[in-house]
């Protein structure tokens, strides 16, 4: 099966409205339609930016892909501050970003509050991304204590799904240590991980699942180290943090592989 790459910008809390508009721009005009077509790429923008940029899309005929970085999992309630997942897909958002590590660490989202934020999103036909992945203390540990930690985390966010829903998720797998650090894991870990995670994935959902479902590696990821990693035999794409917030560095990385 062939699966199409999926290049992800997080920008995390970073750019207003008016800032997201002119990155966008600058972006599309340095992105060619060859880029495009062999891969997806996706702005994860703060929610203040995602109807701007839905409009943006729209009226210059653009093929970016809009992307939010978190959803509420209830489609509508008195929980003041939160976003739906209606909401979102009424901005025609494609991708959700779901329990990344720092929603994890600093809003202490549970194994049970990404599981049911995943199936939101799903039930709401947008594409999620899963984010996993092992602190330093456990990658301390070695590769088996990291993998089985990683793919716990996996079984834990996708239990009780369809083969056909499992198969529409993209999985992120970003070690901790290597978010935001400067530092990233090698492209050799990083195959080795995205290998047991769609193992885990047959082992619950089957093959055709398996090999359907997206591997991102995310942590550290710039233009200089892309390809290293997209050479990988199960990794179908990146999330990129830091390196995406200049849009000529996110151009570069989207085309150097
Ligand atoms: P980074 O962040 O590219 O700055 O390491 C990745 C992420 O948090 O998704």
């Amino acid at each position: 099966m062939t699966r199409k790459p999926i290049i992800a910008a997080n920008w995390k809390m970073y750019k207003t409205h008016t800032d997201a508009i002119q990155y966008a721009q600058k972006l599309n005009y340095v992105v060619d339609e060859k880029q495009y077509q062999r891969s997806e790429i996706v702005l994860c923008a703060p929610f203040t930016d995602l109807r701007t940029l839905q409009t943006l899309f729209d009226a210059d005929h653009m093929f970016l892909r809009l992307g939010a970085q978190d959803t509420y999992w209830e489609d509508s309630g008195a929980y003041t501050g939160e976003v739906s997942p209606v909401m979102l897909r009424a901005l025609d958002v494609d991708n959700v970003i779901i329990g990344h590590s720092e929603r994890r660490q600093y809003f202490h989202e549970s194994d049970s509050d990404v599981h049911k934020k995943l199936l939101a999103v799903l039930t709401h036909g947008m594409g999620p991304i899963l984010c996993i992945g092992e602190s330093e203390e456990i990658r301390i540990g070695g590769a088996q204590a990291a993998q089985e930690f990683v793919v716990r985390q996996l079984l834990a966010a996708t239990v009780g799904l369809s083969a056909d829903q499992a198969q529409r998720i993209t999985v992120a797998y970003e070690p901790i240590w290597a978010i935001g650090t400067g530092e990233h894991a090698t492209p050799e870990d990083a195959q080795s991980m995205a290998a047991s995670i769609r193992s885990a994935l047959e082992a619950r959902f089957g093959s055709d699942a398996a090999e359907g479902v997206r591997i991102q590696y995310g942590g550290s990821v710039t233009s200089g180290n892309i390809e290293s990693f997209m050479n990988k035999k199960d990794i179908d794409g990146a999330l990129v943090g830091g390196a995406s917030l200049d849009p000529q560095e996110f151009a570069r990385i989207v085309s150097s592989w």
